[in-house]
């Protein structure tokens, strides 16, 4: 048994994400972490809310409601919707908790003490008007790069360009839109990550088979001279970790707080104490997944976002870890994604363009995106989703390949031999076929979930099912039943296993059919098929089971139409 943490990028506190968000880290997350379960593995998955910086700021604004009070209601209402996906989060917690103000001030100082903190008196945009500094989402204007007017103070959207408010070219307030606006010197506090840059190329260097998508990022920033400048890690805003505190290795930057991107991967470490905190554990029960020192040279520490998170997280993040010289886990795997599009263009917020978590939930159950979003998952390169391609995802897949097989073969045992594995004849040939070549599609599965291929595994899921639709289709209990019943009921009893089987094996993909499923099927325990045969056997002559409702409803011409209309956004 291994120990697998598990980590998902944090969504931002400031709003509900899209299904595009979705794809790149919670749901192949859980996916894993479900698999990685069944296996019998011990699992720590851990998400949060990433609730400090200038979205978060702004959004409060927004909605006129204290950043704090703001922050608190959204938390509680993405748990909803992470519940309403079924996320199995092991702890979903807040970056703006005690543990991560402790643990990052903590951090702070230990790079402090090593030398890899600088003080910096750098420029930074004043606005007269607002009577405050405008760091990053609080200043807009034109990229210095693509010329989009729409650029931020840290980052171009248009052109991915990580930017400084003193990049923008006709800069304005996002506040107030004011351009009255002046250059003050103050002071900052940077992390020298340019002097780590050898023992970070090392490191990565080191690791095997990470994504080329993720390397190719790492390495792009590491020698491209952009990424490994030394970065700013303190901000001119209210809300977030204080920057001055008892024993800061630093005076005088009072009023000033870390930057969002500094401690929000502190978070995954303190959500995991948090947990611990929750569970009336001891701090030696989080400090065993990621001290080294304390029991985690063991664990297999895996990370799962898009792809615009990976600078942060092959160097930022374990620069921090690295240089603070204490042992603290890195990560072994970084799984990343591109992106979803929506309908051949991008998601848009303001335009109310694409799905979000709260929308979809609404429309359908969670298994259909679930399903959908992980069979068509931008692991390879971006994927874009339609309603017509959602359709056939859930009326194919779902409802002709999976519940019809589940519906077919309970229902003719019902009306033939009853509710409960029907006795009489024996297997020969058919059964003997099908067996191999699911044990074949079981060890691709197996190994494509081992190597976080889902989109893979979700194709060798599917070929499991089909594989009992062929079967069923020339065994055809219908009609040999007439003339041999016996032979009818031993294909009944080897369905109604394979059904139980499948219950077993779609379980990380869509949660609450395989549950539905399992129950029918009066399944004692869900264990993964290690022993294929004894697994098809295990529900024995005798067993009752029941016929489950409808695991999956067609969606119709009209609903679709109906749906790309009401989504497509104003335009
Ligand atoms: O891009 C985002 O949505 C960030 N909130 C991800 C943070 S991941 C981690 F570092 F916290
Ligand atoms: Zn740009």
């Amino acid at each position: 048994m291994a120990r697998i943490l598990i980590t998902s990028a944090l969504p931002y506190i400031n709003g509900i994400k899209h299904l595009g968000n979705l794809v790149g880290s919670q749901l192949p997350s859980d996916a894993y972490a479900r698999y990685m379960r069944l296996r019998g593995h011990e699992v720590m998955y851990i998400c949060a809310t990433d609730e400090h910086g200038t979205p978060a700021e702004l959004a409060a604004a927004k909605a006129d409601k204290p950043v704090d009070e703001f922050c608190k209601d959204m938390w509680q209402v993405q748990k909803d919707i992470a519940d309403g996906f079924r996320l199995s989060f092991d702890y979903f917690g807040r970056s703006s908790s005690q543990r991560n103000r402790d643990l990052t001030q903590h951090l702070a100082t230990k790079l402090g003490e090593a030398g890899l903190i600088e003080e910096v008196s750098e420029k930074q945009i004043y606005s007269i008007t607002d009577g405050r500094y405008l760091p990053d989402r609080y200043i807009e204007g034109t990229c210095p790069n693509c010329g989009d007017d729409k650029a931020r103070g840290d980052q171009c959207e248009n052109c991915t360009k990580q930017l400084d408010p003193t990049d923008l070219i006709n800069p304005r307030s996002a506040i107030s839109g004011s351009t009255d606006l002046e250059v003050r010197e103050t002071k900052h506090l940077y992390l020298r990550q340019s002097v780590m840059r050898e023992k970070l190329d090392k490191w990565i260097d080191s690791q095997v088979g990470w994504p080329i998508l993720t390397t190719s990022i790492a390495k792009k920033w590491l020698h491209d001279g952009d990424g490994l400048r030394d970065r700013g890690i303190t901000r001119d805003l209210d809300w977030g970790v204080p920057v001055q505190y008892e024993g800061a290795p630093w005076s005088g930057m009072d009023g000033k707080v870390f930057y969002v991107w500094f401690d929000a991967p502190i978070e995954y470490i303190a959500a995991t104490a948090e947990w611990a905190d929750a569970n009336g554990l001891d701090d030696s029960a989080w400090e065993s997944w990621w001290r080294t020192d304390k029991g985690a040279d063991d664990v297999h520490y895996v990370q799962f976002m898009g792809k615009d998170n990976v600078p942060f997280h092959t160097l930022g993040f374990p620069a921090t870890l690295m240089g603070s010289g204490e042992p603290w886990k890195l990560v072994d795997f970084i799984k990343s994604y591109n992106w979803l599009t929506y309908e051949g263009g991008k998601f848009s917020t303001s335009q109310g363009r694409g799905i979000f978590m709260n929308q979809a939930l609404e429309i359908m159950p969670s298994d259909y995106w679930r399903w959908w979003l992980l069979s068509n998952a931008p692991e390879s390169s971006d994927s874009d989703f339609t309603w017509e391609s959602f359709q056939a995802g859930v009326n194919k897949d779902l409802a002709d390949v999976l519940g019809n097989f589940v519906s077919r073969v309970t229902k003719f045992c019902r009306g033939k031999f009853g509710e409960a594995v029907p006795e009489g004849g024996t297997y020969g040939e058919a059964e003997a076929t099908v067996t191999s070549e699911i044990a074949k599609r079981l060890a691709a599965y197996q190994s494509h979930m081992e190597s976080i291929e889902l989109r893979k595994a979700t194709a060798d899921l599917r070929a499991i099912w089909v594989a009992g639709n062929e079967y069923l289709q020339a065994a055809a209990p219908w009609t040999v039943y007439k003339q041999d019943p016996a032979a009818a009921a031993a294909t009944v009893r080897f369905a109604l296993n394979l059904i139980r089987l499948y219950g077993v094996l779609s379980a990380p993909f869509i949660p609450d059919a395989a549950a539905k499923i399992l129950d029918a099927m009066g399944a004692s325990d869900a264990a993964w098929p290690d022993d294929l045969d004894a697994a098809l056997s295990a529900m024995p002559i005798g067993q009752a089971f029941t016929v489950p409702e409808v695991l999956f409803a067609k969606i119709s011409d009209d609903t679709r139409v109906e749906l790309e209309e009401r989504f497509a956004g104003a335009s």
